[in-house]
């Protein structure tokens, strides 16, 4: 199905690149992308480093001609075609109960419903940046209490229901990023929304007393609140587009290259995702040649191959029967593009899309 589905979304783009009304081919484009309007970003977020350079390395592979598997992500050690930088939506919390080591409480929330039905997650890690690292004096050491959010949050009670406790962790400081894994609180989410309350985040300075100065304490914990981003790197696995390497499709007769003007071949075409107004949304690349099959499927074609091929039955039966419809020019290899977006809560995603730069035509 979704193969179809591929060369349908090519063919739209196609028609779109040679000038024919798109509004339905954009609609079915973007579900096959797996979204459901236009992101429209208001303005573009950086990129994480780890989405970069998977995307880069990927474009150098593709460049190059090297042949890699878009369906596993070398940098993490994981299966998947789609990696999601989600980001925190969480409110800090306030509450006059704290206790006195405590710095901050924060509530960490991260909306899942992007994540289609058909995608496996394989991976989902919490990023908690903690300010750089490279400040020059040492700090106290922190101690990161995370916590699942158990129960609804009542308005008028200062602070979540803790649950589950999934980390206690005592960290240096200044710190950078540290990361954890939550693919099972992920997965739990994913398969049931309604258990998605969030997290609880809770930051304490560790051996304050030797530390002392509740000053140089109230400044760590500004500095500490300022400094805290966290965001959940996602990555699933859509097994519809990612299908075994060896999905050459076979069958068709390899067309000439471009000998004769009007026989099946190979036409370059570059899409322009500006000419499109996606660059809009879409953050890399700027477009990609997509290319497209388009000639006759003669007899004397399909006969110049292997005979055992149904393009030749066809093609055949065309000219015994001229109902049958000639064999029909086909993309025969094609080869996969990586897109780096922006959807419309500000997620940064990467994903991979096996199908979609044709390589090579042939009858079928
Ligand atoms: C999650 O995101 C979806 C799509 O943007 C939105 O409709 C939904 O209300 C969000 N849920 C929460 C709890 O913010
Ligand atoms: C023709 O078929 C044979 C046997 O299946 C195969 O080895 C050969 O590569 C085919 N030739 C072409 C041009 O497809």
């Amino acid at each position: 199905m979704i193969p179809s589905l591929t060369a349908l979304a090519l063919r739209l783009l196609v028609t779109v690149a040679l000038g024919q009304t798109f509004q339905f081919q954009e609609h079915v484009f973007l579900q096959f992308l797996g979204l459901d309007k236009v992101p429209s970003p208001q303005k573009f977020r950086p990129v994480p480093s780890i989405l970069k350079k998977i995307f880069w390395d990927r474009e150098a592979a593709a460049t190059s001609g090297d042949s890699q598997d878009l369906c596993y992500i070398k940098d993490l050690g994981t299966r998947g075609n789609i990696l999601r930088l989600l980001l925190d939506q969480g409110l800090f919390l306030y509450s006059e109960k704290l206790a006195q080591a405590s710095c901050l409480q924060k509530q960490l929330y991260f909306n899942l419903s992007a994540i289609q039905d058909k995608e496996q997650l394989t991976m989902a890690q919490l990023g908690l940046d903690l300010g750089p690292n490279t400040h020059y004096k040492q700090g106290p050491e922190l101690e990161l209490a995370l916590s699942l959010v158990q129960e609804p949050h009542v308005w008028g009670q200062s602070t979540p229901k803790p649950g589950k406790i999934l980390v206690l962790q005592s960290v240096p400081w200044p710190q950078g990023v540290v990361h954890f894994n939550l693919l099972d609180v992920a997965k739990d989410w994913n398969n049931n929304p309604r258990k998605n309350l969030g997290l609880l985040l809770e930051i304490l300075v560790k051996g304050t007393r030797d530390w002392g100065v509740n000053f140089q304490l109230q400044d760590t914990c500004a500095r500490l609140r300022q400094s805290l981003h966290a965001s959940l790197l996602v990555v699933s696995l859509n097994p519809e587009q990612c299908h075994p390497s060896s999905r050459r499709r076979r069958e068709a007769v390899l067309a000439p290259k471009a000998s004769c003007r009007n026989l099946c071949h190979h036409h370059q075409l570059f899409i322009n995702f500006q000419d499109l107004g996606w660059h809009k949304w879409i953050i890399a690349p700027k477009g990609f040649m997509a290319n497209y099959c388009h000639g006759d499927c003669p007899f004397s074609m399909t006969t110049s191959l292997n005979s055992s091929n149904y393009a030749f039955m066809q093609a055949l039966m065309h000219t015994v029967d001229p109902e049958i419809p000639q064999a029909v020019c086909i993309p025969t290899k094609l080869s996969p593009i990586s897109m780096l977006y922006q959807d419309n809560d500000d997620n940064v995603i990467l994903r991979h899309y096996e199908d979609m730069v044709v390589d090579e035509c042939g009858c079928a």
